[in-house]
């Protein structure tokens, strides 16, 4: 009988398959492991096997893409929340839900810890440790990459060898790549030098601009209630209406995002990301809510989704501030509801049209035609009182003046 059992989030990339077999050695533990299928292309298949080979007893592959989407992603497509105003957060929005998953397979298998393969100085290791002791304080975290032996990616496969662990002979890939429905992150190789531009093999799911179409292409996007059900007329559950636009976006270079990013460990990195749906969900968003929210209410929004964002980059997704912020963003999408065509063309998205039955657009009062129906004649009084501070400091400071000058003599 082992002494642990860990549940471990399992890629079956090199760093997790050799970290199953150090886990069951250095803590002699049972392992299982847990992969989430956030809807990222790359094959998931064969990896029960692979994990087996690496020495877990059991495995567990879930598809948790229309979770991701609907109860991740979209509340923070609603918010508008961008990091740093360019980053729409795939990694950040995924590692929660991991976490959470995690914890579900932990319990369910009676484990008492659970280990991830995220490096010692990026965000995913706040992120999954924090979430995993916000649900399940007494669980267990370990990070074997914070405090193994091993010094290169060649001292692993040194170690795999050794120990009849499989790893696939990839031709190296010159960049690290983690990938979901909602965007792709990549880093590492060229990209390192912020002032190289990307090469076109660091993309995976965009074309470049030079190689988009000389034609616009248009796209219709309908939402209810701050969320996206419909593209081009055509209602779409979550997961189909994503990838949908993630193609349509593609192939007109649209979604690439290219920045230096700060970081919650205190680094600056540069960051390219790919987020063809994510991108123009967030500008098509953005524009319905120009027409349906109150002033007051857009304004106000504005000001904390900046904190909302950091919440979720810096892994506090289950927080109290960050719930609370939600329930007002839920509210404030209640009439969030309509149409919005969008022209894509070499990488660029124009606004071209929007549309609600709760549009707060009201022609009377906008025309400058004879149908205007505002009244000018109250203006008048209006500017009069709204301008009477600025009327009041002039003449203040006027008479403090004269008084001065006549004090003086
Ligand atoms: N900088 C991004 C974030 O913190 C992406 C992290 C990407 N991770 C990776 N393994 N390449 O959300």
């Amino acid at each position: 009988m082992s002494k642990n059992k860990i549940v471990v989030a399992y890629s079956g990339g090199l760093d997790t398959s050799v970290m199953v077999k150090w886990l069951k050695d250095n803590y002699d533990a049972e392992i299982i492991t847990f992969t989430g299928n956030l809807g990222q292309t790359k094959e998931l298949v064969g990896l029960e096997e692979k994990a087996h080979n690496s020495g877990a007893t059991k495995s567990y592959v879930l598809d948790l893409t229309k979770e991701y989407l609907e109860e991740y992603a979209f509340p923070a497509l609603k918010a508008g929340a961008m990091y740093e105003e360019a980053y729409p957060m795939a990694c950040s929005l995924g590692r929660p839900l991991l976490a959470k998953t995690l914890v579900e397979v932990a319990r369910k298998e009676g484990a008492n810890m659970v280990a991830h393969g995220c490096t010692g100085k990026g965000n995913d290791q706040v992120r999954f440790e924090v979430a995993v002791g916000a649900l399940a304080p007494d669980l267990i975290n370990i990070a074997p990459l914070r405090t193994w032996e091993f010094k290169s990616r060649e001292e692993e496969i040194d170690y795999a060898k050794a120990n009849n662990i499989p790893v696939a002979a990839t031709k190296d890939n010159p960049y690290s790549i983690d990938e979901n429905i909602w965007g792709t992150a990549i880093e590492c190789g060229i990209l390192e030098d912020p002032m190289a531009e990307p090469p076109e093999d660091a993309f995976q799911h965009t074309v470049s601009p030079e190689d988009a179409p000389d034609q616009p292409e248009y796209v219709i996007i309908e939402f209810e209630k701050g969320i996206p059900v419909s593209v081009n007329g055509k209602e779409m559950d979550s997961v189909s209406l994503v990838k949908e636009l993630n193609k349509i976006g593609g192939r007109n270079a649209v979604g690439r995002i290219d920045m230096i990013e700060n970081r919650l460990v205190g680094i600056k990195s540069r960051e390219v990301y790919e987020a063809p749906a994510g991108i123009i969900l967030h500008n098509a968003h953005k524009e319905l809510e120009r027409i349906t929210l109150e002033k007051s209410v857009a304004h106000y929004k504005a000001l904390i989704v900046q904190e909302y964002s950091n919440l979720i980059y810096n892994g506090l997704w289950f927080s109290p501030l960050r719930e609370a912020i939600q329930a007002f963003v839920d509210k404030t999408q209640e009439k969030v509801t309509g149409m919005v065509k969008l022209k894509l063309y070499k990488g660029n998205i124009i606004v071209s049209g929007r549309t609600s039955p709760y549009s707060l657009y009201d022609p009377e009062l906008a025309t400058y035609t004879a149908a205007d129906q505002f009244d000018h004649t109250a203006s008048e009084g209006f500017i009069k009182i709204y301008g009477l501070p600025y009327k009041t400091i002039n003449r203040v400071m006027q008479k403090a003046e004269d008084e001065k000058k006549s004090f003086v003599l």
